[in-house]
C-alpha cells in the first residue's frame, strides 16, 4: 500500500530534520554560553570608556540615529524651530500646546481661550528629548522619577510641530502617557536604572543607545585588556565581548530584532525588558506578537524585521542574510552611499541582467536597484515617511499593483 511503504522514508526524512535542527540549536546554545558577559556579574561600561580605545568607531557611531536617540533636552540636542512655530491646536479638546526655550531649559504649554481670554494654562518643563530627529523628536519629562511625554512633537521631514503620534482625533492624554521600561530599552544604553514593580520610575537613566546594546557588557572585557591578555582577534574570538560578526546568522539577527521589531511584547514568566543580552535568543526573554488586519498592508514604525523577513530574498537566503549585510551600525545611513547598498544585491543577484526591466528604463534610474525595489512605503506614523528597509513584497508598490504582484 502506498501508505506503508511512505512511511519509512517519511519517518527517515524527519529524524534527519530533528537532527539538524537539533544540531542548530546545541550550536545556538554553545555560542550563548561561551561569552563571559551573559554572567550578571559583568557590568556595563558606557561608551566613555569603549571610546577611550575604540576611538574611531565611537567618533562616528555618534552621528548615527542611535547613538542620537536619546539625550537631556538642550539647545544643542533640539532640531525644532518652536520659537517661530504656531501654537499646536487640538479642536477636539479645544487645548493649545506651544513650546519655548527659557534661557536653556524646553518649557511645554497647553492652554485655552475663551476669545482672547487665557482661561486654562498649565507650563511643563522638558527633561529629555527622544529621537535623533531623523523623523521626530519628542518631548519628555520626569516628576519625582517618574516619566511622562508631553503633548508635542517636532515632525523634521515636515518642519512642523504636531500632537505626538496617536494622540489626534480626541486621543490626546495631555500629560499623563507614562514612559515605561519597554519604551526606554529599545531608546536608550544600560544600565537604566527601572525601579521594578513601577510603572514608569527610574532613578537614573543614560543619554542614548551605546555600543554596549550590540556587544554586551563590557567590564570584563576592558578587565582582560588591562590585564595585558590580548586575543588575536582575526583568527579567535574574544569571548569577554560579542562581536556580531562572530555569531552565526540567527544570532546576529536577534540583535537587531530585540529593538527593530515592534510588536505586542509578552515576557516569559521571571524576565524583564533587561535581561536580553546580545549572543542570546531572543525569545528566551519575550515572544513578540504582530497583529495581523485583514487588507491591512500597513506597518508600524519600528517594523524593519517584519518587513526584512517577508522578502523572497530573506526567506530564500535566512542563514547569510540580515540586517548587517546592508548596514554598518557604527556608520549613519544617511552617509552610507546607494552604492554600497547596490553591492549588497550583488553578493547573490549576478548583476542587473537579473532584472527583466526594460534595460533603457533601467539606465534611466542609474540601476539603482533599492531605488526601485525599497521604494518609500508612505506615511507609518503621521507626517513621517520612512526610507524602506525591504520591500520587496506585500507592499503596494506602483509598478507592482499592475503586475503579479497583485496584493492577495
Ligand atoms: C583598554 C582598551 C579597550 C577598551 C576600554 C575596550 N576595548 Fe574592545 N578591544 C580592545 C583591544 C586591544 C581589542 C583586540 C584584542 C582583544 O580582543 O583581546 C578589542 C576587541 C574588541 C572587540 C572585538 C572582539 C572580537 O572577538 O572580534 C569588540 C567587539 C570590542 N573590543 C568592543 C568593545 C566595547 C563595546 C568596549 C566598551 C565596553 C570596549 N571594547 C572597550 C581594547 C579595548
Ligand atoms: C521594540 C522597540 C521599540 C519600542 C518599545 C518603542 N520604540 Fe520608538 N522606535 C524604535 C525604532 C527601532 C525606531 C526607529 C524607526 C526608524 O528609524 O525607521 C523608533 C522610532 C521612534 C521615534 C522617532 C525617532 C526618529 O527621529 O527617527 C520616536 C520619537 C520614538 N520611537 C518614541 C518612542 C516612544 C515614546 C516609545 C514608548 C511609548 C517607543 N518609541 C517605543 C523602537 C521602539
Ligand atoms: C547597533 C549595534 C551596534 C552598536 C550600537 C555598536 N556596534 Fe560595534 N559592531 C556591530 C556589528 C554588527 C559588528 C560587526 C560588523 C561586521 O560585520 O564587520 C561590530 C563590530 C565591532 C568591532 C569589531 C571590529 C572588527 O573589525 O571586527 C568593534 C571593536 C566594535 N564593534 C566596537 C564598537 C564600539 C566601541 C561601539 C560604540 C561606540 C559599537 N561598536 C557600537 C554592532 C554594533
Ligand atoms: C537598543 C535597541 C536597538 C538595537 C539593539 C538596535 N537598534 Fe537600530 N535603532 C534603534 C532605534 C531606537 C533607532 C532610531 C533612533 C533615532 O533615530 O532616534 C535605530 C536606528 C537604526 C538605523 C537608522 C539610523 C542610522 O542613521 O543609522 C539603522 C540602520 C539601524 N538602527 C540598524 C540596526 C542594526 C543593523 C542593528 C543590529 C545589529 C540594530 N539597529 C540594533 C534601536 C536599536
Ligand atoms: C538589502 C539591503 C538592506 C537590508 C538587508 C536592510 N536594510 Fe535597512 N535600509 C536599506 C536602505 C537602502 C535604506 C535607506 C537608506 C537611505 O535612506 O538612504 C535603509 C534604511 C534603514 C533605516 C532608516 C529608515 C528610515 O526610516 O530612515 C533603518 C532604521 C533600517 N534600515 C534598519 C534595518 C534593519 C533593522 C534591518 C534588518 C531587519 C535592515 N535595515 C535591513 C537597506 C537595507
Ligand atoms: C542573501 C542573498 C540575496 C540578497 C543579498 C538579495 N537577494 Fe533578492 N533574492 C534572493 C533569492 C534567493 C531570491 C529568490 C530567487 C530569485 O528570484 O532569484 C530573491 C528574489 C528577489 C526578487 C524577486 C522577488 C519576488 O517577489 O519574486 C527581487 C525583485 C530581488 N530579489 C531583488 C533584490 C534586490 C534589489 C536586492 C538588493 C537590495 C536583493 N534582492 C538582495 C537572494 C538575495
Ligand atoms: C527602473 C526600476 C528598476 C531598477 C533600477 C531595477 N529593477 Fe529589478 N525589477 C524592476 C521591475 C519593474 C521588475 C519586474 C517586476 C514584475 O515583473 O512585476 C524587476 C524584477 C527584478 C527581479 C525579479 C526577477 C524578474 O526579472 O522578474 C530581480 C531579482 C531584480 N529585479 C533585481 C534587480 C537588481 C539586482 C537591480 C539592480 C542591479 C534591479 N533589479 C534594478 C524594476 C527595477
Amino acid at each position: 500500500m502506498r501508505f506503508s511503504r511512505t512511511w519509512p522514508g517519511v519517518l527517515f526524512l524527519l529524524s534527519i530534520l530533528i537532527f539538524s535542527l537539533s544540531l542548530c540549536t546545541n550550536q545556538e546554545a554553545k555560542e550563548e554560553l561561551a561569552y563571559w558577559n551573559h554572567s550578571d556579574t559583568v557590568r556595563y561600561m558606557g561608551i566613555e570608556t569603549c571610546a577611550g580605545c575604540h576611538r574611531d568607531i565611537a567618533e562616528s557611531f555618534q552621528h548615527t540615529g542611535m547613538g542620537l536617540s536619546y539625550e537631556h533636552a538642550h539647545r544643542g540636542k533640539s532640531i525644532a524651530d518652536f520659537e517661530n512655530h504656531p501654537p499646536v491646536y487640538d479642536s477636539v479638546l479645544d487645548y493649545f500646546y506651544r513650546a519655548y526655550w527659557k534661557s536653556d531649559t524646553l518649557m511645554v504649554e497647553e492652554f485655552r481661550l475663551d476669545n482672547q481670554d487665557t482661561i486654562h494654562k498649565i507650563t511643563q518643563s522638558i527633561d529629555y528629548i527622544i529621537g535623533s530627529g531623523q523623523h521626530t523628536q519628542s518631548n519628555i519629562f520626569q516628576i519625582d522619577n517618574h516619566f511622562f511625554q508631553a503633548p508635542i512633537t517636532w515632525y523634521a521631514q515636515k518642519g512642523m510641530a504636531d500632537l505626538p503620534p496617536g494622540y489626534e482625533g480626541g486621543e490626546n492624554s495631555r500629560f499623563s502617557r507614562i514612559i515605561g521600561l519597554e519604551c526606554m530599552s529599545c531608546h536608550n544604553a544600560m544600565p537604566t536604572e527601572f525601579v521594578m514593580g513601577s510603572e514608569n520610575k527610574f532613578k537614573n537613566v543614560p543619554q542614548g543607545i551605546d555600543c554596549e546594546r550590540c556587544h554586551g557588557p563590557g567590564s570584563a572585557h576592558v578587565a582582560k585588556i588591562l590585564r595585558g591578555d590580548l586575543t588575536d582577534t582575526s583568527k579567535y574570538i574574544d569571548y569577554s565581548i560579542v562581536n556580531p560578526k562572530k555569531l552565526s546568522a540567527q544570532l546576529r539577527f536577534e540583535i537587531c530584532q530585540r529593538c527593530h521589531l515592534q510588536g505586542n511584547a509578552v515576557l516569559q514568566p521571571d524576565k524583564s525588558f533587561l535581561d536580553f543580552r546580545p549572543g542570546m535568543i531572543l525569545r528566551d526573554i519575550m515572544d513578540i506578537y504582530l497583529p495581523r488586519y485583514e487588507n491591512d498592508h500597513s506597518f508600524i514604525m519600528a517594523s524593519h524585521v517584519d518587513r526584512f523577513t517577508q522578502s523572497k530574498c530573506y526567506q530564500s537566503a535566512p542563514q547569510t542574510f540580515d540586517c548587517t549585510s546592508c548596514h554598518n551600525p557604527h556608520k549613519s545611513v544617511r552617509l552610507t552611499g546607494t552604492e554600497s547598498f547596490n553591492n549588497s544585491c550583488m553578493n547573490c543577484h549576478a548583476g542587473p541582467e537579473v532584472c527583466s526591466e526594460k534595460p533603457a528604463k533601467k539606465a534611466l534610474h542609474e540601476n539603482n536597484c533599492v531605488g526601485c525595489h525599497m521604494p518609500n512605503p508612505g506615511a507609518a506614523i503621521f507626517h513621517t515617511s520612512l526610507s524602506t528597509t525591504i520591500i520587496f513584497e506585500k507592499i503596494t508598490i506602483p509598478f507592482r499593483a499592475k503586475k503579479k504582484y497583485l496584493l492577495d
